[in-house]
């Protein structure tokens, strides 16, 4: 199963890693359908790709959320491809007195809930489909937590543990499970992280993804080999290395 001549659903499509991933599917020869939070940079991706689709979704909004599903499969019915990209990164600190829950709450409900519930109303339709794929983004802090961000590094282990077991449960139909785990890319997830050094170039990830992407068995975890690093620090016996080496 190669992801060529499919229909494919990418959230957070408008910036960054999705808008990259979608350009870059678009051109393997996949009609692509984005959503994006911001109506004016989702034009803009949608004026520089015109044979592309997209939609204003604010996943936090729970009546578009609960809307958005029957809208996009009647507007689309051959949806076979979903990637849940969109989501969000902010620091939290539980050193304060009060500690304040906004961001952790604001982060599980677009990091968490949104792609729980997306996936939930879209997987029937998924099913019907005679080959489909579900792909979910997590994070190399999905492995080993950034102490920075609780939240989110949680958010995305969750991710992770619900890929896997989603991944069990559809093993007889025809959805494949896929999860993309990215290491440190250059976005702007964060404010100025498209400029830090040691951030991997986000044409080079997406080039690696894609490629791995493109093979005839496309594993269940698309993982590019720098985020190795976090993904095996556990298995290698290097976890408190890898730790101290991200949160010092
Ligand atoms: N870059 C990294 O280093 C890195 C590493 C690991 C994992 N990831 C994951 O990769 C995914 C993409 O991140 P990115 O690096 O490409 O960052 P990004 O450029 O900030 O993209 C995030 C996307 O999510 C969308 N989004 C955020 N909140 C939303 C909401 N409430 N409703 C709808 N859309 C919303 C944004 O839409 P608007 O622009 O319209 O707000 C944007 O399109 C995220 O899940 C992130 O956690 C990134």
């Amino acid at each position: 199963m190669t992801f060529t001549n499919r229909t494919i659903l990418i959230t957070g499509g408008n910036s960054g890693i999705g808008q990259a991933l979608a350009e870059g599917l678009q051109a393997l020869g996949n009609r692509v359908i984005i959503t994006g939070r911001k109506q004016d940079s989702l034009q803009t991706v949608l004026d520089r790709n015109p044979e592309m689709t997209g939609y204003v979704l604010d996943v936090m909004d729970d009546i578009a959320l609960s809307a958005f599903p029957d809208g996009v499969l009647a507007a689309h019915p051959d949806l076979d491809t979903v990637i849940l990209n969109a989501g969000i990164m902010e620091a939290e600190d539980y050193t304060t007195d009060p500690v304040e829950l906004d961001t952790a709450e604001r982060t599980i409900a677009t990091n968490l809930v949104a792609p729980i519930r997306l996936a939930a109303a879209l997987l029937p339709h998924l099913q019907s489909r005679p080959e489909a794929a579900l792909i979910t983004v997590s994070s190399g802090l999905a492995f080993v937590p950034k102490a920075s961000n609780p939240v989110y590094s949680a958010t995305k282990a969750a991710i992770h543990s619900w890929t896997q077991a989603l991944r069990h449960q559809l093993r007889g139909t025809k959805v494949a499970v896929h999860e993309i785990a990215p290491p440190l890319v250059a976005t702007e997830l964060t404010p100025g992280q498209s400029k830090v050094a040691a951030a991997m170039p986000l044409r080079d990830f997406t080039d690696e993804v894609l490629d791995i992407m493109s093979r005839d068995d496309v594993p269940d975890e698309i993982l590019v080999s720098r985020v190795g690093f976090q993904r095996n620090a556990e298995a290698e016996g290097r976890y408190g290395a890898a730790f101290v080496a991200i949160n010092g």
